[in-house]
């Protein structure tokens, strides 16, 4: 697997394997990687002649007081267990190489980024889409892999590329989750044994929704009362939100007459966990 940090190496790379006729799948990442990053490099290496993971814990899609400062890194790790799996090409700028001195341009999806999370994280998905669209300028992918769980994060960029034309495929792929049905994510690495027992809270709630779906209930506050009561049993959580929403809007529901998705952010002592269900 080669490493590659700077921005002409990488388009170099690319471009080689553009003029070989070789399809390339790319995997953002912030590192820190589990499971659900390693089924994406899976897929894309089933789908793709060539696969770019890249690595870049992105300052610019996390607030003042988010944990960008403490973000779990294991960049020694991720790189055996990139290599491990069959990578090409590992991608890895320093903050410098994608925002130098005098960056001054964003992009931003302006009614996606609004909800949800969006209410919390103003900026989120603005540095999102920003490092993205940079990520694809840069290496020019066939086709880039994205997790369901964070499904807002996914509908920004799917609308990023239809809206600005951006030739890469965007693939949203199944959530992993942990035996107990506990979403992976690298942030559940700062829970305490007993905030991790509590946090299959979120999935229970999730299942309880679903259970409801499939009996055709009709009316959005059964839903939301059944995830929320689900989670309050558990002490020290607190939801930031519980919504059931149109899965391609992103609105929330009157009623439920066809597909749904539940989604939800909710606080474990510090440590914030999303997760969705969508029901169809
Ligand atoms: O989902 C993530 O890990 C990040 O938000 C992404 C897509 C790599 C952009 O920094």
């Amino acid at each position: 697997m080669e490493i590659i940090t700077s921005v002409e190496e990488m388009s170099e790379w690319s471009r080689e394997c553009a003029l070989n006729l070789k399809s390339l799948g790319l995997v953002p990442t912030m590192g820190y990687l589990h499971e659900g990053h390693l089924s994406l490099v899976r897929k894309a290496i089933s789908e793709n002649d060539r696969v770019v993971a890249s690595i870049f814990v992105n300052p610019t899609q996390f607030g003042r007081n988010e944990d960008f400062g403490v973000y779990p890194r294991d960049p020694g790790g991720d790189c055996a267990k990139l290599e491990a799996s069959g990578v090409d090409a590992l991608f890895t700028p320093d903050a410098e190489t994608m925002y130098g001195a005098g960056y001054e341009t964003f992009v931003e999806v302006q009614h996606l980024s609004l909800p949800l999370c969006g209410q919390t994280r103003p900026d989120h998905f603005r540095g999102v889409a920003t490092v993205v669209l940079k990520l694809f300028n840069i290496i020019e992918p066939t086709r880039a892999y994205f997790g369901c769980k964070d499904y807002q994060q996914l509908q920004v960029i799917k609308k990023m590329v239809r809206d600005l034309n951006v030739r890469t495929e965007v693939i949203g792929c199944p959530t992993v989750r942990e035996p107990d049905g506990l979403a992976m994510s690298s942030r559940n690495s700062y829970l305490s044994p007993s905030q991790r027992k509590r946090a299959v809270c979120l999935y229970e709630g999730l299942r309880k929704a679903q259970a409801l779906f499939m009996t055709h209930e009709t009316d959005v506050e059964k839903y939301i009362r059944v995830i929320a009561e689900t989670i309050s049993i558990e002490s020290g959580t607190n939801p930031e939100y519980i919504r059931l929403v149109d899965p391609d809007t992103l609105r929330d529901l009157s009623a439920v007459h066809g597909p749904a998705l539940a989604i939800l952010a909710v606080r474990i002592g510090q440590t914030r966990l999303i997760d969705n269900a969508l029901m169809s």
